[in-house]
């Protein structure tokens, strides 16, 4: 069985990301932070993409501040080529971290488990497989846009959640929660149901089931 895929990020009422020039900023509110550290520490592994390890370098973790004795989810990284700096913060001690490679990749990744799957990039559904036989039955993907697409253009995801912040970010180049090369033709485009809307302090989350 291929782990249950939840997609989950946080962008502006202008559906963006972040900056234009792709720098992090604070999205999510309070309340919302508490839900994405309670929904990291209820799945078996976090993933993101190289993109947001180099533009946000996040830890990836489950803050005590938000969930009290965290269990700590394995931490994923897309790194086709092996571009993740030693000194990232999701080789942190704190959980176990893989970083999938493709084939080209030729250096060496310190602090965590390195497994090979894909030619050039990335073969989401031979990583999948792997994951399954290691035990991860929930995937968290939190980003970046790239990533969120290949999931989504794979027919990989089977939740997506997107929190709505309450400001406005503007600029043709800021990324979007999906990239990529997206629809080419209307048959390509992904049908979502939406399955709730909830109000969170000055924002809102919307789920939708996508269909695999
Ligand atoms: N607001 C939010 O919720 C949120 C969350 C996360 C990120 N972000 C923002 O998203 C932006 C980063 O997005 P991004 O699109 O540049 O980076 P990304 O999606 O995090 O990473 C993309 C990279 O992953 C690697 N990769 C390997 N296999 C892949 C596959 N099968 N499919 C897709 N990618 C694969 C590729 O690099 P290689 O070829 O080198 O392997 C690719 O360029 C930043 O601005 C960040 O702040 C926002």
């Amino acid at each position: 069985m291929p782990p249950y895929i939840i997609i989950n990020c946080a962008m502006s009422a202008d559906g963006k990301i972040a900056l234009p020039s792709r720098k992090q900023i604070r999205i999510s509110n309070e309340e919302d932070l508490k839900r994405v550290h309670e929904l990291r520490n209820e799945c078996d592994a976090v993933l993101v993409g190289i993109g947001t390890v180099l533009s946000d370098d996040p830890k990836l973790t489950v803050k005590e501040k938000y969930v009290p004795n965290p269990k700590q989810p394995i931490r994923i990284v897309l790194d086709s080529k092996g571009r993740i700096p030693e000194d990232s913060l999701v080789l942190s001690p704190e959980s176990p971290t893989i970083i999938a490679v493709s084939e080209e990749c030729t250096n060496q990744i310190q602090g965590a488990e390195t497994i090979i799957c894909g030619k050039k990039k990335i073969n989401l559904s031979q990583l999948c497989e792997i994951l399954d036989e290691k035990g991860v039955k929930t995937l968290l993907v939190e980003g970046g846009e790239k990533v969120i697409w290949s999931f989504l253009k794979n027919r990989l995801a089977d939740e997506l959640n997107i929190f709505v912040g309450s400001m406005v970010i503007g600029g043709i180049s800021s990324p979007t929660p999906v990239g990529g090369k997206g629809a080419l033709k209307e048959e390509d485009i992904l049908p979502l149901t939406l399955k709730k809307v909830e109000k969170l302090g000055d924002g809102v989350l919307l789920q939708y089931g996508v269909k695999r």
